[in-house]
């Protein structure tokens, strides 16, 4: 059957080439995945009086997580970490105190960049602070992707039969962990 995966892509650009690769790895999970993403564009900077009136994008947020099987990451580096849209996400799903979104949720991690080390060390602190949160990580197999226009379609599926090879083997882990952990 199924499962469902929480997607967080880390860019809020149209034609982020981290959101094409997001669907590339859903279509390459050829039914075993169905993505939904998260807004987390839309999400205020947290702060905590607003618990008082939550924002609906924050109820949103904690109510597909609440619903989803597993999550997955797919951010671009920026300045060596990955983007404040994402932390900021993060902590929105770890409150209000006892009512932590990410806890016990099998999760991911990938992300391009055209640089060589494909968003490497983005991932790397997005990893350890998704386990700060409590989410169970997928260590291996690591995805670092770096990003060439000739690997892929217009439409996102991959052209290139290694990276296809490559991405689909990922994404199969991802379900074969969130079936192991979910
Ligand atoms: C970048 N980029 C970048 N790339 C990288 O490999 N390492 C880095 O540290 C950075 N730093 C960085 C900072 C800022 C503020 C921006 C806007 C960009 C390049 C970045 O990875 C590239 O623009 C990606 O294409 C962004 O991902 P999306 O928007 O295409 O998904």
């Amino acid at each position: 059957m199924t499962k469902t995966v929480a997607l967080l892509v880390g860019s809020l650009r149209q034609q982020s080439l981290n959101r094409k690769l997001a669907k590339a790895l859903e279509t390459l999970a050829e039914g075993r995945l169905t993505f939904t993403e998260l807004n987390i564009g839309v999400l205020p900077h947290y702060n905590d009086e607003l618990w008082d009136s939550p924002p609906a994008s924050v109820l949103e947020l904690k109510e597909t997580l609440k619903q989803a099987d597993g999550v997955l990451v797919v951010t671009p580096e920026y300045n060596r970490t990955y983007p404040g849209v994402i932390k900021n996400a993060l902590d929105w799903g770890t409150r209000p105190w006892g009512d932590n979104s990410w806890s016990g949720k099998p999760a991911a991690v990938t992300g391009t960049s055209p640089g060589a080390i494909g968003a490497a060390m983005a991932q790397g602190h997005l990893k350890n602070d998704l386990l700060h949160v409590g989410a169970i990580v997928m260590s291996q197999p690591e995805a670092y992707i770096q990003w060439k226009d000739d690997a892929y379609a217009e439409d996102g599926s991959v052209t290139d039969e290694k990276t296809a090879e490559f991405l689909k083997g990922f994404v199969n882990a991802l379900a074969d962990w969130i079936e192991k952990h979910g």
